[in-house]
């Protein structure tokens, strides 16, 4: 690991935004991020065309070391993620697949297989690392740790948003569902659970826009970092 490389980790429940606050930070300090979720998802992904059952915990770790994937960006600015050579953005993004992904998460040997994979990302000139642990597990030197919390009912809405501006189906009740359950195995598992770090800055964006969730994040990276933005 560079240890010179600063990392800003972002953690945090699923729909919470993220995703989209990741994106506009790596955007302004030109630097590159990590989507750990998208490793699982991708693991869970790999996993299910081997026929592998999701607790399957021997079978499962080898897939998720051996993962061959490319983040390459797309022409909107999102990551787009190959998987053996296929372009898997849109499938890993679906709802079922964040709840496999939340299942080979829980697999103790899985998280260990991906970890080093996550550390090498850390990279000059800095990173943004959008996950549950990068706070607490993947990168516990982080220089600065961002931890958002929502409403869950308000974090339905915001995935439900989020799935049909992409163009793909999606039920609020069965997302208010989904999320309940994610929360809890994420939340309650025995490795690397979901929670803040003890110097994470916590913010509750329930009632929060994503522009001010944004210059919340800018403002803290500027007075810890002394980061510029990209004009
Ligand atoms: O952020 P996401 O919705 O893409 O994550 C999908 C699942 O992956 C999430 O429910 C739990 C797991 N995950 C994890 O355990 N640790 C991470 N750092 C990121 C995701």
């Amino acid at each position: 690991m560079n240890v010179r490389s600063p990392v800003i980790t972002v953690d945090g429940p699923g729909g919470v935004g993220k995703g989209t606050l990741c994106q506009w930070l790596a955007t302004q300090l030109g630097w590159p991020l990590l989507d750990s979720g998208a490793l699982y998802r991708l693991t869970a992904l790999a996993a299910l065309r081997r026929n592998l059952i999701l607790n399957d915990e021997p079978g499962i770790a080898p897939v998720a070391a051996g993962l061959a994937v490319a983040f390459t960006p797309g022409d909107d600015g999102a990551l787009q993620v190959v998987l053996d050579g296929e372009d898997v953005s849109t499938v890993i993004r679906r709802e079922t697949m964040g709840n496999a992904a939340s299942q080979v998460a829980a697999l103790p040997a899985v998280r260990a297989a991906l970890l080093q994979r996550q550390r090498d990302f850390r990279q000059p000139p800095g990173l943004i690392a959008d996950g549950r642990d990068m706070g607490t597990v993947v990168f516990p030197d982080a220089e600065l740790k961002l931890f958002l919390t929502a409403d869950a009912d308000e974090r339905a809405q915001r995935r439900y948003k989020q799935l049909i501006e992409k163009g793909m189906d999606a039920n609020l009740g069965d997302l208010v569902k989904e999320i309940a359950e994610r929360d809890a195995r994420d939340a309650q598992r025995a490795i690397a659970p979901l929670k803040a770090a003890a110097d994470a800055e916590v913010l509750d964006t329930t009632r929060l826009s994503i522009a001010d969730v944004c210059q919340w994040a800018l403002t803290l990276a500027q007075q810890r970092l002394a980061v510029r933005v990209i004009p």
